[in-house]
């Protein structure tokens, strides 16, 4: 079986894990450092956000060279070193792609942008005004704070308009171009000849565009990337071409050259599942990120349900799931879950396991955002300490800053992630939620992670096993995976005593410590070997 279908991953947003060097932002050998947590975890493949030279406009997703690291976060020996430190102990390392887009200082940018003729005029996409003065079309850029800002940017050199889906600064690479493929082709074997396991690519459902379609008009248009509801199934018109899935098979051969590499895809749009089927059907990614436990979904059981029911179905066999409770683009899981309720900390760390359990035991493989096994919650940001463009261009609203918050390593002044100011403040809630109170702590959040990980290990049916709901109460979700040692999971995710119709098996994990079965507690967690 692969190993990105049973692994459990972990994402690690560099610049908030572990600063080595004492400037406040985390870095490469900071990960390295960490190698043991990770093995303590039992974490199998660490996918690590963009590291590239970057003016840090997007704090790395905007790219100015793809094949060196950025000087903030060490250098290219630094990450030969981890790769090599990570694969002694069994651990894989994916990396992001960005590729839909270059930073505007990026040197082909600057060469294309100096002339309407020259070598690289073409590697990005350049248009001139309508006729009639109009913007060549009225697509909304993904990062408008408004819902107004077009994706054109006027270039007062070439007399012409470039487009950007994402900031200004991201001008996007034009994919029809065959010399820009090459170029990206290169980018990837120059990684994949280093070692890597395997790539993130984002935002890849954007590659190709279809330029003449004007987007419909409407509410939906309005809505900017972070903010667009799946219930509404519209059809972007600037994403899911078919050239882009057709790009996807050749990657994906490329990549097969290599052994045991894995593509994850970031497939962003209003299309929802069906899109995430059709970028990983047969040929195509390994993977695509399932972004509904993000901010699409209400979380009650029924919800739950009816979304991994039908996932199930549709997936069979055709295509390999995949969850994500939080990401480095959305507020964090717990943040989310005990809105509008009155909890104590007892409380927090029963719904962090609660979601833990969920996204551990479910059919697919699970990726787990840092610092979701401690606990970590949303930090404020005061204006003055905003740094994410797109929490600027949002504000007072918050942006994704607080759920980038640095790691929470200890309970000293920063966190035990730096000897510094860090370059976003740590959370308050470090003196109780942190790595190394939760290591003494039998009952920590981060212990329930670690057993959890432990009974998917022990536990074929819990990896790879098939999936089977068990009908039980409208506020508890429970299901079988079936295997050579089935486990039944039993989930209330309400905040009432249920009384349930279950007798029978041996309670392995609990997130109350003793179960008191046929009665769930509020937001009980329960794994049951039978
Ligand atoms: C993806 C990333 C996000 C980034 C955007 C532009 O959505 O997850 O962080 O801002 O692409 O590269």
């Amino acid at each position: 079986m692969e190993w990105w279908r049973e692994g459990v991953f972990y994402q690690i947003y560099p610049r908030s894990f572990k600063d080595s060097n004492g400037d406040g932002i985390g870095d490469l050998n900071g990960i390295k450092e960490k190698l043991d947590y990770f093995e303590y975890l039992g974490i199998d493949a660490i996918w690590i956000c963009p590291f590239f030279k970057s003016p840090m406009v997007d704090f790395g997703y905007d790219i100015s060279d793809y094949t060196s690291v950025d000087p903030i976060f060490g250098n290219i020996e630094d990450f030969k070193s981890l790769i090599d430190q990570a694969h002694k102990r069994n651990i894989k390392i994916i990396i992001d792609q960005v590729y839909n887009h270059t930073s505007d200082k990026h040197p082909w940018f600057v060469e294309s942008r100096k002339s309407r003729d020259n070598p690289k005029a073409d590697w990005y996409i350049w248009r001139d005004p309508k006729p009639n003065g109009e913007l060549p079309n009225n697509w909304v850029s993904l990062f408008s704070g408004s819902g107004e800002e077009s994706v054109w940017t006027w270039d007062e050199n070439r007399k012409q308009y470039y487009l950007h889906l994402f900031a200004k600064e991201q001008p996007d690479l034009n994919w029809r171009n065959e010399e820009v493929r090459k170029a990206i082709y290169d980018s990837m074997k120059f990684w994949l000849d280093m070692g890597v396991d395997g790539f993130r690519f984002d935002a890849a459902s954007h590659f190709y565009k279809a330029l003449d379609i004007n987007a419909k008009k409407g509410p939906q248009i309005k809505k900017s990337l972070f903010q667009s509801s799946r219930d509404e199934y519209y059809w972007d018109p600037f994403t899911a071409r078919p050239e882009t899935l057709m790009e996807v098979e050749n990657i994906v051969k490329f990549m097969n050259k290599y052994d045991n590499r894995a593509s994850v895809g970031e497939i962003s749009s209003d299309m929802g599942l069906c899109l995430y089927l059709l970028f990983t059907i047969q040929g195509r990614f390994n993977i695509a990120f399932n972004i509904d436990f993000l901010e699409k979904l209400s979380m009650n059981a029924k919800n739950i349900r009816s979304l991994v029911e039908t996932l199930d179905t549709f997936f069979g066999n055709r295509a390999w799931p995949s969850y994500v409770t939080g990401n480095h683009d959305n507020r964090r899981i717990l943040t989310r879950m005990i809105e509008g309720l009155n909890v104590n900390y007892e409380d927090k760390k029963r719904i962090s396991k609660l979601f833990a359990t969920l996204l551990l035991t479910l059919r697919g493989t699970p990726f787990i955002y840092y610092g979701e096994e401690l606990g970590m919650e949303d930090t404020y940001i005061p204006k003055d300490r905003v740094m994410d463009p797109w929490g600027k261009a949002l504000w007072p609203k918050p942006g994704r800053d607080p759920a980038r918050t640095p790691m929470q390593w200890d309970s000293s002044k920063y966190g035990g992630f730096s000897e510094v100011e860090p370059w976003l403040p740590v959370n308050e809630n470090k003196s109780l939620v942190n790595v190394e109170d939760e290591m003494k702590d039998k009952n920590s959040v981060l212990n329930f992670y670690k057993k959890l990980i432990f009974e998917r290990k022990n536990h074929d049916s819990l990896r790879i096993g098939t999936f089977e709901i068990i009908d039980l109460d409208d506020r508890i979700l429970s299901y079988k995976r079936n295997g050579e040692k089935p486990v039944v999971v039993i989930m209330n995710f309400s905040s009432e005593s249920v009384k349930i119709n279950w007798n029978g098996g041996k309670v392995i994990l609990d997130n109350y410590g003793n179960a008191e079965l046929p009665y769930l507690r509020p937001f009980e967690a329960l794994l049951i070997e039978i």
